[in-house]
C-alpha cells in the first residue's frame, strides 16, 4: 500500500496521437495510445496520485481542458504533437493556469525536420523529454511526481 500523495496530474495528449500503434511506428513505435495511458494509470496508482486524461485532435479543445483545469490539476503533462510547434493558444493557455508543465515527445524533434526544433511549449515548461518513444511519459510522470514533492 502507498499513501496518498493528494496530487491531480493532467495528461493531454495532441493531434494525431490517437493513431499511434499504426502511425508511422518508425518513428513513434507500435505501442497504442491506450498502452500508454495503462501503463500511466499504473504507475500513478502504485504512487497514490490521480491522472485525467485527455487527448484531441482539435487546437480549441486542447485550450478549453487546460483551463477547465485549473482548480483541479497540480501539474500538467503534455504532448502537444504537431501544435507544439505553432499553438500560441496552447501555450497562453499553460501560462495563463500557472501550474508546472511538463512537455513530452516520443521521437527526438532535434534529430528531424527544422519545423519541428522549435517550440512555443518549452519556454514555460518546466522541463522537456524527448525521444524514449513511450518510455519519455513514465519519464515524465515520474519527473512531475518529484516536482511537486518539493
Ligand atoms: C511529437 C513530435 C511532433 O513534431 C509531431 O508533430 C507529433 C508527435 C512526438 O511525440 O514525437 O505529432 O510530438
Amino acid at each position: 500500500m502507498h499513501s496518498k500523495l493528494d496530487m491531480n496530474i493532467l495528461v493531454i495528449h495532441g493531434p494525431n496521437l490517437n493513431l499511434l500503434g499504426k502511425r508511422q511506428p518508425e518513428i513513434y513505435g507500435t505501442q497504442t495510445l491506450d498502452n500508454i495511458n495503462q501503463d500511466l494509470i499504473q504507475i500513478a496508482q502504485n504512487q497514490g496520485v490521480t491522472l485525467k486524461v485527455f487527448q484531441s485532435n482539435q487546437e480549441g479543445k486542447i485550450v478549453s481542458e487546460i483551463g477547465n483545469n485549473i482548480d483541479w490539476a497540480n501539474g500538467i503533462l503534455i504532448n502537444p504533437a504537431a501544435y507544439t510547434h505553432t499553438s500560441i493558444a496552447i501555450r497562453d493557455a499553460l501560462s495563463a493556469i500557472n501550474l508546472p508543465v511538463i512537455e513530452i515527445h516520443l521521437s527526438n524533434i532535434y534529430e528531424r525536420e527544422d519545423f519541428r526544433h522549435h517550440s512555443y511549449v518549452s519556454p514555460i515548461a518546466v522541463g522537456v523529454i524527448s525521444g524514449f518513444g513511450n518510455y519519455s511519459y513514465e519519464l515524465a510522470l515520474n519527473a512531475m511526481i518529484n516536482t511537486l514533492k518539493k
